[in-house]
């Protein structure tokens, strides 16, 4: 596996927003997916977050119908702010100011037909140009001390390459995924030599299954735009991907962190009860409750 010191700083990162989430209809009908809380923070603030913590500065929200709540939050609430600062509410204030940090920018565009998490990338193609960028999908939501992206950023840093986030899948559940084969290079981390989308379990090249966050080399964009739609009828970034493997080194990084899957409904209630116990104001009451309310219900 070679490194490089020679290339550039990650500045930018795309969300893919323009997804139907139809597995959460009816909740979805008219409200994105990427805007459905965990505890008191949309997901893809959760994300936005994440994208910060590695040093990210410009963010590209890729959006579709009914995904305007997305830019409304992240845009400057005037009326709320006035009345929380007249009301005194110095705290709230601050968390809705704080929504968007100094220094970061928002931009938006829009998929005009969800065609496939490939195609989405593909929109942003010119607010990115050519330098390295991150893609990472607001439904998967990773907790940990470190953030998966800037554990991500130090493997690119170091290698210079593409990379990608795994994580180990067990049983029938793999064939959810795309699957890379690799060669293991070191600790978490492997040279990628395939990728599948969505194989049969008797198929997958290994148990480690690509969640949602990505580093990607500009040259991704070629792979994109050469695309036929592959499983599902989609256009798949995990094509690209396999394209851009035969042309330049990408690596594999398995995250330390927990993973929510918060595109599905059991998903994103494990993270509701996970991140709501250790959350400051509700943490000690939920425990309560689970332990001496609900325990009792489940006996
Ligand atoms: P998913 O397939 O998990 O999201 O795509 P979905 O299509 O919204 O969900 P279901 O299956 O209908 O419930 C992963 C991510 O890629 C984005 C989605 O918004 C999600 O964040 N995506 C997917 C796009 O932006 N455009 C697409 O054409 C497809």
């Amino acid at each position: 596996m070679t490194s490089s010191t020679n290339h550039k700083i990650l500045r930018k990162a795309i969300f893919p927003v323009a997804g139907l989430g139809s597995r959460f209809l009816p909740a979805t009908k008219a409200s994105p997916k990427e805007m459905m809380p965990v505890v008191d923070k949309p997901l893809i603030q959760y994300a936005v977050e994440e994208a910060v913590s590695a040093g990210i500065t410009e963010m590209i929200f890729v959006t579709g119908r009914a995904k305007r709540a997305i830019a409304d939050h992240f845009d400057k609430a005037y009326e709320l702010e006035h009345q929380l600062e007249k009301s005194g509410k110095k705290e709230l204030l601050e968390i809705a100011q704080g929504v968007v940090p100094k220094g970061v920018s928002c931009t938006y565009i829009r998929q005009t037909e969800a065609l496939g998490l490939g195609h989405a990338v593909l929109t942003a193609a010119h607010l990115i140009g050519d330098e390295p960028f991150a893609v990472l999908l607001a439904d998967d939501l990773i907790h940990g001390e470190i953030s998966a992206l800037k554990q991500m950023v130090e493997q690119h840093n170091f290698y210079g390459s593409s990379v990608v986030a795994v994580q180990q899948v067990s049983g029938a559940a793999i064939s959810a995924y795309g699957v890379i084969s690799g060669v293991q290079q070191g600790d978490r981390l492997y040279l990628l030599d395939g990728i599948v989308e969505k194989p049969k379990v008797k198929d997958a090249p290994s148990d480690l299954g690509v969640t949602g966050r990505y580093i990607f080399s500009p040259q991704i964009f070629e792979h994109l735009r050469a695309l036929k739609p592959g499983a599902g009828g989609e256009y798949q970034l995990t094509d690209a991907i396999q394209m851009l493997l035969m042309q330049e080194q990408v690596i594999a990084y398995e995250f330390h962190g927990t993973r929510y899957d918060c595109g599905s409904k059991l998903g994103l209630l494990r993270a509701n009860i996970e991140l709501g116990l250790e959350h400051p104001e509700i943490g000690n009451e939920l425990r309560g409750f689970l332990k001496n309310e609900l325990f009792q219900k489940l006996q």
